[in-house]
């Protein structure tokens, strides 16, 4: 049976985890409840393994981090005649009480808040019909206790919702141990070879596959991992999200906290670098081999024409966990160096609408600018 999290206090891991909560949070509300034009009249959150709140110290829990993020925004909701609802479940009935008392403190507020006592598949299925209405934006917090409740069924329901971003919980050490073990196998199939020549500190990336090979080949669906260690275990994060904004954001709040290799809190290449240890060789700050090879390999790309416009190198590193910054670097390098012309590339989601204009780069040849149909 899984520890109870909220009888002590919340220990390094979960702190790190509702910490990045928190912060994609921040960035995802002002995207619904602050854009001028009004384009998602309803905006649903869900948090469907809620806890009773708070830790045994009185640390806030997901409940009242989304509660208090909420509050600078009531004047918006207001005005913009705005229809926010949150959604809180949680199985245990003790729990569910403590929650709601604690929440109907303080009820002035301008959104509903709905608490439930349902397994989660049960409260899943009662609330996927509001999930799948017209013009509604839906983010979805699904921390679970080990690995089964995310099925390929929920999994697919879930990324085939419009306006839909999701955060789930999994325990990869959970999968390393017990791969085999029926009540394992029967939710998430993975091939017990790979789990077993895969190291603890990996399990993670080899889940990820496993869910992005749930998505069909023709839809775009972007999908990020974080990995946690949390005392001798290692347990995971998955973002997904159907829009280059949605998983911007996410891999943003990822560097924020893990400005190294923006995956993990915890030296998960094991790069074993020291912060502003210089290379021996090269006398410049040493690199993590993950943001090496990615600038290695995106000046390669650029350079023999497989990435020639600023949207095919925005989507090719939000595809492969990097953000706008990590590109910039490139691009000034390859201008500083003249291998390419002096350009000013649209790197933000704007640049993925039909109608925005792209940015064709420049090759430079012998000082010459080559262009594309040289
Ligand atoms: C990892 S904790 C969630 C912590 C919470 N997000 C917080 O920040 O405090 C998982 C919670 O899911 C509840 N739970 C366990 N099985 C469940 C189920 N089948 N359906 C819904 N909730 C469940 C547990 O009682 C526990 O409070």
């Amino acid at each position: 049976m899984a520890k109870d999290i909220h009888k002590k206090p919340f220990d390094e891991g979960t702190k790190a985890k509702l910490s990045i909560f928190e912060d994609y949070l921040k960035e995802w509300l002002p995207v619904f409840l602050a854009k001028k034009e009004v384009i998602w009249r309803t905006i649903n959150i869900y948090d469907f393994f809620a806890g009773p709140g708070y830790d045994s110290k009185g640390q806030k829990g997901t409940p009242m981090i989304i509660r208090d993020e909420l509050t600078p925004y009531f004047d918006n909701i207001i005005n913009k005649r705005l229809n926010v609802n949150l959604y809180l479940n949680e199985y245990s009935k003790a729990k569910k009480e403590k929650l709601e008392k604690r929440i109907e403190e303080d009820d002035l507020r301008p959104y509903s808040i709905t608490i439930e006592s349902l397994d989660f598949k049960e409260a899943f299925d009662k609330q996927f019909p509001s999930m799948a209405q017209k013009s509604c934006a839906n983010l979805l917090f699904l921390d679970q206790n080990g690995v089964k409740h995310i099925s390929e069924e929920v999994f697919k329901k879930i990324i085939e919702l419009k306006t839909t971003d999701f955060l789930f919980f999994i325990s990869s050490s959970t999968i390393k141990r017990f791969s085999e073990h029926p009540n394992i196998a029967q939710h998430i199939k993975l091939n017990p070879e790979e789990v077993e020549k895969t190291p603890y500190h990996k399990i993670h990336g080899l889940i990820l596959d496993y869910y992005k090979n749930l998505i069909p080949p023709a839809k775009q669906y972007y999908l990020a991992p974080f990995s946690l260690k949390k005392n001798a275990g290692v347990y995971g994060l998955i973002f997904g999200s159907g829009h280059v904004l949605g998983i911007e954001k996410f891999l943003t709040t990822c560097w924020n906290i893990d400005p190294e290799r923006g995956t993990a809190n915890f030296d998960i290449d094991d790069d074993r670098i020291i912060q502003g240890q210089y290379d021996l060789f090269s006398g410049e700050v040493r690199k993590p081999k993950k943001v090496e090879l990615f600038e290695s390999e995106l000046e390669r790309k650029i350079l023999n024409r497989e990435l020639t416009t600023d949207r095919e190198i925005y989507l090719y590193a939000l595809t492969n966990g990097f953000i706008p910054a990590h590109i910039r670097k490139v691009i000034n390098k390859l201008i500083s160096e003249k291998k390419i012309d002096k350009c000013k590339l649209n790197l933000s989601s704007k640049v993925c609408k039909a109608d925005s204009v792209i940015t064709q780069i420049k090759l430079i040849y012998n000082g010459t600018i080559k262009h594309r149909m040289d």
